[in-house]
């Protein structure tokens, strides 16, 4: 199991950074990979088109939980049209690399960051 991974991926596996569900968020997405059956929730607050606070809850492997770690960590205290910028090469190069069949966990951090983003604008159309 270890040789599979980076110490960047352990480190995030073993200490996941905005773990947790946020109540009074201004958007969230939910993603599933069917294939392995993982789910990830994000959560994030806006503040002028910033991401002032993100969080997320995961039920998945471990690339799954690092992977969601770093896409919340590298969307935290960006604009909203940097973060729909991040692919999941962003992520996995961040990481130090994803064994190959691990690469789609990244997928669902991206992925839930578009989605959560997406339902952010539809709560949010009425204001502008
Ligand atoms: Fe599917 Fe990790 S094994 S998201």
């Amino acid at each position: 199991f270890r040789e599979d991974y980076s110490d960047i991926v352990l480190e995030h596996f073993m200490c996941p950074r905005n773990v947790g569900s946020m109540n009074d968020a201004d958007g969230e997405g939910t993603c599933g990979e069917p294939g392995c059956g993982d789910s990830l929730t994000i959560y994030i607050k806006v503040q002028n088109n910033v991401i002032v606070e993100i969080s997320f809850l995961v039920f998945g492997c471990a690339a799954a939980i690092a992977t969601s770690s770093m896409a919340t960590e590298l969307a935290k205290g960006k604009t909203i049209e940097e973060v729909l910028k991040i692919t999941d090469e962003d992520v996995i190069e961040a990481l130090g690399g994803l064994p190959e069949h691990k690469k789609h966990c990244s997928n669902l951090g991206v992925q839930t960051l578009k989605k959560a983003i997406e339902d952010y604008y539809k709560k949010n159309a009425h204001k502008e």
